[in-house]
C-alpha cells in the first residue's frame, strides 16, 4: 500500500523495519504527544517494536492499517485504524504527527486518504474520529473534513493525570466524498 497525499508526502503501512526511527520520533515529541494519547508517557522501545508486530497481525487480518505518514521521505507521524469491525463495518481513525510536521495540511490529507480506503478497499459503513475537547488540532480535522459532530463523552479517558472529555465525530459511506 502506497497512498499518495501530496506531492512530497504519502501513506505506507507500518513495519517492524520502521522501529527505530518511530521510536526516534516519538521520543523527539514525547512532551507534546503526553497530555492527549495514553500511551505517550511511558511508552518504551519495546513498546513500539510491539506495537509494530501487531500492525502488522491487523495488516495480514486485513483489518485496517497503522500507516507512517511518510514525507521527504521520513516518517513524519502515523494515522491508523483502532477497532476495527468486519462486522460493524466500522472503525477509529486515530493520528498524531512531529511537531516539525503540523500546520502544513498534512494530517487532514493522510485521514482523508485513510477514510477514502476504509470505504472503498474495506467497504465499512462508518468511521468515527474521538479528539478530547480540549484538543483543538485534532478536532479540527474530522471538522475540516466535514464529519458529523455526535456528542461528547464526558471523562472517558484519563491521560497524564486529568480526566479528558471526547468529542465523537463520524462519517457514515453514503456522505463521504
Ligand atoms: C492532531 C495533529 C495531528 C494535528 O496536526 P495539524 O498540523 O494541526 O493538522 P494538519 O496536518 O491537518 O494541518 C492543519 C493545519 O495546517 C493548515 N493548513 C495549511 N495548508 C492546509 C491544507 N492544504 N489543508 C488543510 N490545512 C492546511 C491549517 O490551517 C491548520 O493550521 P492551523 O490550525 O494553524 O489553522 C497534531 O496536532 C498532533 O500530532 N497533536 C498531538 C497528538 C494528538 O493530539 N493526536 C490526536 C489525538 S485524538
Amino acid at each position: 500500500m502506497k497512498l499518495p497525499i501530496s506531492d512530497t508526502a504519502h501513506l505506507r503501512a507500518l513495519r517492524r523495519s520502521d522501529a527505530e526511527e518511530l521510536h526516534a520520533l516519538i521520543e523527539a515529541n514525547r512532551d507534546r504527544l503526553r497530555p492527549w494519547l495514553a500511551w505517550a508517557a511511558e511508552q518504551t522501545s519495546e513498546d513500539t517494536a510491539q506495537f509494530l508486530m501487531e500492525a502488522e497481525a491487523q495488516r495480514a487480518r486485513d483489518e485496517g492499517v497503522q500507516a507512517a505518514v511518510v514525507s521527504d521521505g521520513r516518517i513524519a507521524g502515523v494515522v491508523g485504524c483502532v477497532n476495527f469491525s468486519r462486522h460493524h463495518r466500522s472503525t477509529n481513525v486515530g493520528y498524531w504527527l512531529g511537531a516539525e510536521h503540523e500546520g502544513r495540511g498534512t494530517m487532514t490529507a493522510a485521514t482523508r486518504a485513510l477514510v477514502d480506503r476504509a470505504f472503498s478497499a474495506w467497504d465499512l459503513r462508518r468511521v468515527e474520529i474521538r479528539a478530547a475537547s480540549e484538543n483543538r488540532r485534532s478536532r479540527a480535522i474530522p471538522e475540516r473534513l466535514g464529519f458529523n459532530r455526535e456528542g461528547t463523552l464526558r471523562h472517558a479517558e484519563f491521560v497524564d493525570g486529568r480526566f479528558l472529555d471526547s468529542v465523537v465525530y463520524s462519517v457514515l459511506a453514503p456522505e463521504w466524498g
